[in-house]
C-alpha cells in the first residue's frame, strides 16, 4: 500500500511537536526539583561555593533568577522560612568540625566561648550546631524576627544530634550557617558603623538595632553579628546568640541593658513598681565586698553597674559604651516604626509559646518584650498603633 507523501510529512511535523512538548515539560520538572537545592546546581555547588568565602558575593546574586530562591540569602528567610525550618529539622547531620577550628582554617578571628559545630546535612547544607539548654530561646527569637520581618536572625530549631559518629547525642540548636566574608569581630565600632551607613540598607541596619533592643540582647560584641552578603556588595547585619531575653532584660534607650543575674531569694513583691533605672550603683570594691557578703554574689569583671528589685540581682554588663549602637537606632524608619507599633503581647506570646516549654515564664518575657517596644517607641515619640 502506497503512503501519501503529505501524510508522512504531518506525521513528522507531529512527532516534531510532542517531542517539543516533552523536552519542554521534563526541564520545568528538573528546574522545579532544583529550586530548593539551597544552590541551583545543588549539592556539590553548594558545598563547594560555601568552602571558598569569596564566591559568597555571586551565589547571593543568583537570587535575580525567578523561581530559584539561596537558602543562605537573608532576604529570602523571611518567606521561605517554614520550608528552611524543615529542612533544619529532618536532614541528618552527616559531619561536624569544631567552629573554632573551621574560623581559624578561614583566617577569622574566634570571638566566643562555647562549644560550637559547622555541620554538614545530608542534602550539603551548611549548619551549625551548638549544644546546650538556650536553643529553645534562639529558636523563639528567630521566629520573632522572621514572623515580623525586624532584623535578620538564621532560621533556628532544635535538635539532637550525634558528633562524628561519637556515641550518644547532645540536644541543642541547629541553626543555618551564615556565609560572609567579612570578619565582622576585627571592626571597631567607628568602622563597623561606617560599613553599615555605607554597605547596608537603612531598614535592615535599624531593624538589627530594633530588634536587639526588643529582645534585649546584652551580650553586645561583634561575635555575635555576622555581615552577610548580597547583591551589588550590599551587606545585611544578621544576629546570632540571642538567648539573652530569657533574662528579662530591662533597658533605658542610650543605656546598656540591666540583666536578670540571681535570684536573691526573698520574695519578690515589687513586681508592680517600676525598674529602679536610677539607682543603678557602679560595682566598685566595697559594692563587690558588700554583694558578696551580704547575698554571696561573686561579680565578675564584666560587670560595671548593679541593681536590686523585686527579689533579684541585676548586672549591667561590660563599660564599652560604644556597643549601645547596637541597640539603639539613630531614628526609626517607618517600617520598622510601623512594625513596633503593630506588635502586640499576644502576637509575642503566640510567636515565642511555639518554642519556648511551657514550664518557661512565657507571659512575663512577652511583657517584658512589649515594655521594651514601648520604651522605644517613647523615645521617638510614637504611640502603639
Ligand atoms: N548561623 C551561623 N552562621 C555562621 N557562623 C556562625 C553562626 N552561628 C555561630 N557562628 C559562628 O560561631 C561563633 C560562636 O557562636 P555563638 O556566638 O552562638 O557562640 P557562644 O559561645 O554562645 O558565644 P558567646 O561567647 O558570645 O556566648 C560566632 O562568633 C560565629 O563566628
Ligand atoms: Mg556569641
Amino acid at each position: 500500500m502506497r503512503v501519501p507523501a503529505k501524510f508522512i510529512r504531518r506525521l513528522l511535523l507531529l512527532c516534531s511537536l510532542i517531542a517539543i512538548v516533552v523536552m519542554v515539560l521534563v526541564g520545568r520538572t528538573k528546574r522545579k526539583q532544583q529550586e530548593f537545592a539551597g544552590a541551583p546546581a545543588g549539592k556539590e555547588a553548594t558545598q563547594k561555593a560555601l568552602s571558598k568565602p569569596e564566591k559568597v558575593q555571586s551565589e547571593l546574586e543568583e537570587e535575580a533568577q525567578p523561581g530559584v530562591f539561596d537558602i543562605y540569602n537573608p532576604l529570602n528567610w523571611h518567606e521561605h522560612y517554614e520550608e528552611i525550618k524543615e529542612r533544619l529539622n529532618n536532614q541528618p547531620v552527616v559531619s561536624a568540625q569544631s567552629m573554632r577550628e573551621y574560623l581559624k582554617s578561614q583566617g577569622r578571628r574566634v570571638s566566643y566561648s562555647t562549644e560550637v559545630y559547622k555541620v554538614t546535612l545530608q542534602d550539603g547544607t551548611d549548619a551549625v550546631f551548638k549544644p546546650g539548654s538556650g536553643a529553645e530561646m534562639e529558636e523563639a527569637v528567630s521566629d520573632l524576627a522572621n514572623s515580623l520581618g525586624l532584623g535578620y536572625v538564621p532560621p533556628v530549631v532544635r535538635r539532637e544530634v550525634t558528633i562524628n559518629g561519637k556515641s550518644g547525642t547532645k540536644s541543642g540548636l541547629l541553626s543555618l550557617y551564615v556565609p560572609t566574608d567579612i570578619d565582622a569581630c576585627t571592626f571597631s565600632v567607628t568602622q563597623m558603623r561606617d560599613k553599615l551607613s555605607t554597605a547596608a540598607d537603612e531598614n535592615d541596619v535599624v531593624g538589627w538595632q530594633c530588634l536587639n533592643f526588643l529582645v534585649g540582647n546584652y551580650d553586645l560584641d561583634f561575635g555575635n553579628l555576622l555581615l552577610a552578603s548580597a547583591k551589588n556588595s550590599r551587606v545585611i547585619p544578621v544576629s546570632i546568640d540571642n538567648e539573652g531575653i530569657r533574662r528579662v532584660p530591662r533597658i533605658q534607650y542610650g543605656e546598656l541593658p540591666f540583666v536578670r543575674w540571681r535570684d536573691l531569694g526573698g520574695s519578690h513583691d515589687q513586681a508592680d513598681k517600676p525598674f529602679p533605672f536610677v539607682d543603678g550603683k557602679p560595682c566598685d570594691e566595697s559594692a563587690r565586698r558588700m554583694l558578696k557578703n551580704q547575698y554571696g554574689i561573686a561579680v565578675t569583671r564584666r560587670e560595671h553597674s548593679y541593681a536590686i528589685y523585686n527579689g533579684y540581682y541585676y548586672a549591667q554588663f561590660t563599660d564599652e559604651d560604644p556597643f549601645t549602637f547596637m541597640i539603639c537606632p539613630e531614628e526609626l524608619t517607618a517600617k520598622t516604626a510601623t512594625t513596633l507599633k503593630d506588635l502586640t503581647k499576644e502576637k509575642v506570646v503566640g510567636i515565642i509559646s511555639k518554642s519556648v516549654p511551657d514550664s518557661a515564664p512565657i507571659d512575663e518575657i512577652a511583657s517584658s518584650v512589649m515594655d521594651r517596644r514601648d520604651a522605644l517607641l517613647q523615645h521617638f515619640g510614637l504611640a502603639a498603633g
